[in-house]
């Protein structure tokens, strides 16, 4: 028999016993498996709570305190409002954009956002940072998923 033959069996077999092992685990009542739904697979989904935004129209509130370095700013104004994102609109910029910023009294863009992947300086937001919301989130008064004792440094002002 081949090298190569011989080690594909003793994979095999080996993985076979790993197999045996599971089985003869969980039919042995041993570690209790539970989906988040319930175990019956028939269970209705439940609709998730629809929960309002803290937030009011921009202009109306203060920042929120930033609670570690390099933290995205959490976005203190409601968002559900404005038109989604896509790839030939972006409503967050005509505020926080280069030209607008000044004009709608909103807070800039941070430099960081006007350079490109090679690290060259743009004269305007760089595409990695279109999709403003996979960094930057609306607040909403929810009790947090999971409990943590997490801390904020307390930033300069
Ligand atoms: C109509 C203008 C306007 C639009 C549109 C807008 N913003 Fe704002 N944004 C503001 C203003 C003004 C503030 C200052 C806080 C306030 O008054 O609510 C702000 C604050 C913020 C901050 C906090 C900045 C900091 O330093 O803490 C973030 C982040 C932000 N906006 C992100 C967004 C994102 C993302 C969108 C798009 C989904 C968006 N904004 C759309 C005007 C706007
Ligand atoms: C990849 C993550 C990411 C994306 C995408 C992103 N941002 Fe940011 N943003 C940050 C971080 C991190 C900061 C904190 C300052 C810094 O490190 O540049 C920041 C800072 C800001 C600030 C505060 C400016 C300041 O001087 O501190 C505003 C306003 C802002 N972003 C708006 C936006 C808007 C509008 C978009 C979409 C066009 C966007 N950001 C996309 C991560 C992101």
């Amino acid at each position: 028999m081949n090298r190569t033959l011989v080690n594909a069996m003793a994979a095999a077999l080996v993985a076979s016993m790993g197999l045996a092992a599971c089985v003869s685990m969980t039919s042995g009542g041993g570690l209790p498996v539970s989906s988040l739904r319930g175990s019956d697979a028939a269970t209705a989904d439940q609709a998730p709570t629809v929960r309002e935004q803290i937030g009011k129209r921009p202009g109306l509130q203060q920042t929120i305190t930033r609670t570690f370095v390099g933290q995205p700013p959490l976005i203190p104004h409601a968002t559900e409002n404005f038109d989604e994102v896509t790839l030939t609109d972006n409503q967050c910029l005509e505020c926080h954009g280069v030209q607008n910023h000044e004009k709608k009294k909103a807070p800039r863009i941070s430099d960081s956002h006007l350079v490109s992947a090679t690290g060259q300086k743009l004269a305007d937001t760089d595409a990695r940072r279109h999709a403003c919301q996979l960094c930057h989130v609306p607040q909403f008064d929810a009790p947090p998923l999971v409990d943590n004792a997490f801390v904020g440094a307390q930033p300069r002002k």
